[in-house]
């Protein structure tokens, strides 16, 4: 089978041609892996795999990293479950983000399969950090390169998280929790625009979820700069969304991209499968 890359809107690629049930052959692999490395976020469709596939194919791509605050799928650890039942009105995912940025050495991708969806909605967006970087005003570049930026995953997952009366709902059933890990976690510093270590472009590497603040300014006026940046980022022009159907696939690069799963489909049950991959420290 010809492998068919195209361009999904502003962001990101579907790639058709491909069997993910079956191992790539070399040469497929290695054009899923430009496609991936250019586009930041690719796509297939129409696809039937099994649990073992999914960490199969993500296997070709590194190691697994399983996920210390969301379940587990019970019989295959290396799957992180994004559920949203019917009577839960918070999900997991639900503002702009890049998976992980609170590693040291952050996470290269996520691999997310549908499983179950509402009948319409639970769509998810992703944004172009590389077009965002590209796109960036030169008054606001010149103010940001070279600098570092502190995440964190704490004010999120641990025990004194701002939104921990907001995800109540999710963390009483056991969905997301281990706020006494994220509590011990600590801080990492990264680059605020990176030189993606596959492609060779550069991004922006801050996010709104998980980014506390930007080393070595006043604390106002490092808020004021990640707003300014994340006004740029969140420009509809970098960003695209994709609408889940069954057999769906999506394969994001968290050092190219942020993602927000929309929360439109209340009273319906949503599930997805996460497997995330290691990745290495940023420059
Ligand atoms: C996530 O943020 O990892 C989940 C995205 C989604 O459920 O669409």
């Amino acid at each position: 089978m010809a492998i068919e890359i195209r361009k999904h809107g502003r962001v990101g690629a579907e790639i058709l041609g491909v069997d993910l049930s079956r191992p790539l052959q070399p040469e497929a692999l290695a054009q899923v892996r430009a496609a991936f490395a250019e586009h930041g976020v690719i796509f297939f469709r129409d696809q039937s795999i099994t649990e073992q596939q999914h960490i199969e194919f993500a296997r070709e791509w590194g190691t697994i990293n399983i996920n210390r605050f969301f379940a587990a799928h019970p019989v295959h650890p290396e799957i992180a479950l994004v559920v949203k039942e019917r009577e839960q009105q918070h999900n997991i995912g639900g503002g702009w983000h890049t998976d992980h940025s609170y590693d040291f050495e952050p996470a290269l991708g996520s691999i997310l399969v549908a499983r179950a969806l509402p009948p319409q909605g639970g769509a998810t967006a992703f944004a172009s950090m590389y077009a965002a970087y590209d796109g960036l005003p030169e008054n606001l570049r010149s103010r940001i390169e070279g600098r570092y930026a502190v995440h964190s995953a704490r004010h999120v997952f641990g025990s004194k998280a701002a939104v921990y009366e907001a995800v109540q709902d999710t963390r009483s059933d056991g969905r997301i929790g281990n706020a006494a890990a994220a509590d011990l976690l600590d801080d990492p510093v990264h680059p605020v625009i990176i030189t993606h270590p596959l492609s060779g472009k550069r991004a922006i590497y801050v996010n709104p979820s998980f980014t506390l603040h930007i080393q070595g300014l006043p604390e106002e006026a490092s808020r004021t700069l990640l707003e300014e940046i994340y006004a740029h980022c969140r420009s509809p022009e970098f960003q695209e969304d994709f609408h889940w159907r069954d057999g769906s696939i999506a394969f994001w690069d968290n050092r190219a991209t942020w993602h927000y799963a929309y929360n439109d489909y209340h009273g319906h049950r949503r599930e997805m499968h996460r497997i995330t991959i290691a990745g290495s420290a940023l420059t």
